[in-house]
């Protein structure tokens, strides 16, 4: 059976869509907290090193996995492994596909505090307030309306295709997100108490730079930061053209991903200055107030005693936070979609249902267990299933794909030295790295 598979029609559709993957809550959340708790500066400077000795170079053996394949990661990954173990290949595959599943799980209820938060400045300003204040309080009563609207926005991208979904809604929303994004910067640095923040987020503190918790987490949040270990990127890399200049490619989605992130910390360490500024607690224990209290009683407060333009730039926030998870969610919500109308036959719309309703179901059994499970799986994705999944990778590019492998092929790597350097770093070096990271990571859990 031959089906023709949908594709991205330009090389910028890729770049916006996958950019769009790695852009997420990751960078706009997750960093900034990361870097104010972990020496300012000093996680900035380490997750810049990470990023580029581990992180991207995982972001090129997912995606080269999958466009040398031009499969879903599952039957990916299971042709790649076939001189050792399809069925390695397959249960890694589907591994793979489980942790894209747990990812959207709860990522979609976190995504759905921020689109109620977006909404709730709009009630505000056409006078329904009391809808306002549920809208912006948490309660399960709002994760059980909002959690199944973000996973439907998604399965609406998604079945339309991807060119017709994930690259014309990433290449409309990103270049927004990155407007927004500016405009925000630019209206907090002008706030007194900015440029204190400011300071702290630039200057490294070279005593912690050391720290082996430091390098942890820094690696922990730039593979989380470039979607990598769940298939999004491999499935991504599947709908690009076989003889695109892949190392170029990658680096632009991590140069992106690394400036958004960047960027973020720019808004958000300064925003708790001016918060601080204007009289609210945001230190804690001499650590900065991170997790959902910074993004949902913090930064409201601030937005709140701006008055009348407090309105508006929380609008512009939350809509930013929204825009970006959603780009996130729609290349996990592929992955599944793809294996079950590749190797099950599943029509697009029938598989995109039954994904989304597998998706809910997990949801809301994390709404409805809350507090022993919600941290518990997030723990689970970042420090266990996504660097594993990219040990994974590294260990099948390096070692295990034979035919078919470029990086494997000794005729066109005598011809090209630089490729050569490229796949022994990928078999060698980096194995190496991550298993000495991943190590500490299970010595210290
Ligand atoms: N990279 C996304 C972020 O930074 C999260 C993500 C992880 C998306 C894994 C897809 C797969 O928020």
């Amino acid at each position: 059976m031959s089906v023709t598979r949908d594709s991205f029609h330009s090389k910028l559709g890729f770049i916006l869509a996958a950019a769009g993957s790695a852009i997420g809550l990751g960078n706009v959340w997750g960093f900034p907290t990361q870097a104010a708790n972990n020496g300012g500066g000093a996680f900035v400077f380490v997750y810049l090193i990470v990023t580029v000795l581990l992180a991207i170079p995982a972001l090129y053996a997912e995606v080269y996995l999958g466009n040398q394949a031009q499969k879903n990661p599952v039957a990916a990954l299971q042709q790649a492994c076939a001189d050792v173990s399809s069925n390695l290949g397959k249960w890694a595959g589907l591994f793979g596909l489980l942790g894209a599943v747990l990812m959207l799980s709860f990522y979609s209820i976190v995504a759905g505090w921020m689109l109620s938060h977006a909404l709730a400045p709009i009630m505000e300003l056409v006078g329904f307030q009391s809808l306002a204040s549920w809208l912006a309080e948490s309660s399960t009563a709002r994760n059980l309306a909002f959690t199944p609207v973000f996973i439907l926005l998604s399965a609406l991208i998604i079945n339309r295709g991807v060119h017709q979904g994930i690259e014309r809604w990433s290449s409309r929303l990103m270049p927004v997100l990155f407007l927004l994004l500016l405009g925000l910067i630019a209206y907090i640095l002008q706030q007194p108490g900015a440029s204190e923040g400011v300071a702290m987020y630039l200057t490294p503190n070279f005593e912690q730079v050391k720290d082996p918790q430091l390098i942890i987490s820094a690696m922990g949040q730039a593979f989380f930061s470039l979607s990598i270990g769940v298939g999004g990127m491999m499935v991504y890399g599947s709908y690009l053209k076989k003889d695109a200049n892949l190392g170029k490619l990658v680096l632009s989605i991590g140069a992106l991903d690394t400036l958004i992130a960047f960027l973020a910390g720019l808004l958000i360490i300064p925003t708790l200055f001016v918060a601080q500024h204007m009289g609210q607690e945001v230190f804690r224990d001499g650590q900065l107030i991170g997790g959902p209290q910074l993004i949902f009683a913090t930064l409201p407060a601030l937005f709140e005693s701006m008055g009348q333009i407090g309105i508006y730039v929380s609008l512009v926030f939350f809509s930013l936070m929204s825009m970006a998870a959603l780009t996130s969610t729609i290349s996990s919500t592929e992955v599944p979609v793809a294996y079950l109308v590749e190797d099950k036959g599943y029509s697009r719309t029938r598989a995109t249902l039954l994904v989304s309703i597998i998706v809910l179901s997990a949801s809301m059994t994390l709404v409805f267990n809350f507090d022993p499970l919600f941290s518990m799986v997030i723990n689970w994705v970042n420090s266990f299933q996504l660097p594993i999944m990219g040990l994974f990778y590294f260990i099948v590019v390096g070692w295990m794909y034979k035919r078919g492998n470029q990086l494997a092929d000794k005729q066109l790597l005598q011809q090209k030295p630089w490729l050569k350097f490229w796949a022994n770093y990928l078999r060698f070096v980096c194995p190496l790295l991550l298993s000495v990271v991943f190590i500490n990571v299970i010595s210290n859990s």
